[in-house]
């Protein structure tokens, strides 16, 4: 089964075709993206016009390059998936419409993939990860923790109540004066500098759920900063080790919670899996594999170019939903947001 995904829910254009095998396996037969860190740069983050009008630019030759490098003409193609939400609506308009014109004149069915729910499917591109497991999603967009019980099957038992980790990163990046995306910005100062010199609060410590809230530390980074104000460069790198030490405490204490409340509520999970671009922090890293080992659950990060959004997990989900019989109409809409578990409220 060959599916052609593609992704436009934020500042990565991308198309990708993945094989779905009759074994459940996976076969990446191309994956291009193309990102608009460039683009976004100057202006200290993503910018919604921006976005929108660089997906309509790029998408079409992107298709055409995803298909070319598989080797496969549209006809061999089982279906469309594209991401319909939750993101920048301009950007998922412009990924959704292109993926229904595809399906209307190739005559494909079409799948209106959740951008979550591919996250969560993701690991499954490339080890076999039994059900259930329990996902940790954290990017610059969304801060989850989820019960992945099957195909089509989420319960979400945590998120953030404010900032997501990544866009924490890089408020505190940009308030610190570093470029964009801050992530690998404060990861990289944090190597040089000494966690202990601020003493930074760890919201919702010890709280029994696994919720995140992270604008009261990026707040204390700010006044931290002002108060040593002119900042020496050892001065950002101190202030860049005391956030990430508190962001991977934090990571820590809500997932010890997001497990427990796991095992009470779904049994025990087979896998902790770890999606999105923070995945790639090495402190965080460590804290993930810490707590794996003391819950006894094995702990599984995809690679980083499947960790952060791709086309190919969009067409791995649409894939998993094909061999389910879970297709879309083409009058599906896209959604800005789209919560994985419709039993919550969006977020
Ligand atoms: O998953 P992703 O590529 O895109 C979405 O947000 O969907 O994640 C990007 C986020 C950004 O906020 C970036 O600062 C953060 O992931 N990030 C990191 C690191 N690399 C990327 N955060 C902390 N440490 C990193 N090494
Ligand atoms: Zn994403």
């Amino acid at each position: 089964m060959l599916v052609l995904g593609i992704e436009t829910t934020c500042d990565e254009t991308s198309a990708a075709v993945v094989e779905r095998r009759p074994d459940g396996s996976a076969a990446i037969l191309s994956n291009v993206i193309r990102s608009q860190i460039a683009e976004h740069a100057p202006f200290g983050g993503v910018v919604p016009e921006i976005a929108a009008r660089a997906h309509v630019e790029q998408l079409d030759r992107i298709i055409a390059l995803a298909l070319e490098k598989a080797g496969r003409p549209l006809a061999a193609i089982d279906a469309v998936a594209a991401a319909a939400g939750p993101g920048l609506i301009g950007g998922v308009i412009v990924g959704l419409t292109t993926a229904k014109a595809i399906a209307l004149v190739a005559n494909k069915p079409l799948i209106a993939v959740n951008h979550l729910e591919a996250h969560a499917l993701s690991p499954r591109l490339t080890q076999a990860t039994p059900f259930p497991y329990c996902l940790f999603l954290a990017s610059g967009g969304h801060t989850q923790v989820v019960a992945v019980r099957g195909v089509g099957d989420y319960r979400r038992l945590g998120t953030t109540r404010d900032d997501a980790i990544g866009e924490a990163f890089d408020k505190t990046a940009k308030l610190l004066g570093l470029p964009y995306p801050g992530g690998p910005q404060v990861e990289a100062r944090a190597r040089r500098g000494h966690a202990q010199r601020f003493a930074l609060p760890r919201p919702m410590a010890r709280q029994r759920n696994a919720d995140f809230s992270l604008s009261g530390l990026k707040t204390a980074v700010r006044l931290e900063a002002e108060r040593a104000a002119p900042l020496s460069e050892q001065d950002v790198d101190d202030l860049c080790a005391a956030f990430q030490d508190a962001v991977a405490d934090i990571v820590a204490d809500r997932l010890r919670m997001g497990l427990a409340l796991f095992r009470a509520q779904h049994g025990p999970p087979r896998a902790l899996v770890a999606a999105g671009g923070v995945a790639a922090n090495g402190a965080i890293r460590r804290v993930l594999d810490a707590v794996a080992r003391a819950d006894g659950v094995a702990l599984i990060v995809p690679p980083p170019e499947l960790c952060t959004d791709n086309g190919a997990m969009i067409a791995w989900a649409g894939a998993e939903r094909l061999a389910a019989g879970l297709t879309d109409a083409l009058d599906a809409s896209p959604r800005a947001r789209w919560s994985l578990d419709e039993t919550r409220r969006a977020g």
